[in-house]
């Protein structure tokens, strides 16, 4: 393994240990995923260690423009860490995650907007822009929809392994209908 890989991993196993221990400490509250967000935005930092080149989004004409890249998950599937690689032009439907989420900009930008539940579907209720030195937090419940429109690398962590959450929600405005939002069709395992 190279001197960047190694420093990478070391960087990464460092950043997952900080986080099992906030989360043990101080439970899942917004001001325990803040400091949470705060450990992975040190971790981004490091933009040197997660370019394009290491982490390449999806081929040109894929089915979609972003790709997950598995760097860290427990071995009971908690505490996934994954690097997000998208060549742009990319989205998501308003949804939930059913367990904590922390997004946090390396390169490029996402925008994320945020949602009320309301009887007619979703009203938003601001948005804010994920990019180097910022991120966004998420309690299970918490709706967001996400928009991407020109390359990026980002982390976004889970406190529960992507594959695990069968009961996602989504709201399929075109049918004013709340559904399933399935795991990510591209993950891909990097961990080493
Ligand atoms: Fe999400």
């Amino acid at each position: 393994m190279d001197k960047r890989a190694i420093a990478r991993n070391q960087e990464i196993e460092a950043a997952v240990a900080d986080v099992r221990q906030i989360e043990k400490k101080d439970g899942v509250t917004r001001a325990s995923l803040e400091k949470i967000k705060q450990r992975l935005m040190r971790l981004a930092a490091r933009q040197e260690l997660f370019t394009s080149a290491d982490y390449p989004p999806p081929q040109p004409g894929s089915k979609r423009n972003s790709c997950l890249y598995r760097v860290s998950e427990d071995t009971d599937h908690r505490f996934a860490l994954y690097v997000n690689s998208s060549d742009g032009n990319y989205g998501t439907p308003a949804h939930n995650h059913t367990t904590w989420a922390v997004i946090v900009g390396v390169s490029g930008e996402e925008l994320n907007r945020f949602y009320d539940r309301v009887d007619s579907g979703v009203k938003e209720k601001g948005n804010a822009v994920v990019k180097q030195g910022t991120g966004v937090a998420f309690m299970p419940e918490d709706l967001h929809s996400i928009h991407i429109e020109a390359p990026l690398i980002n982390f976004h962590m889970y406190g529960l392994a992507l594959e695990e959450l069968h009961q996602r929600e989504y709201y399929k405005a075109e049918e004013r209908a709340w559904k399933v939002f399935p795991p990510h069709s591209d993950i891909r395992e990097a961990r080493s």
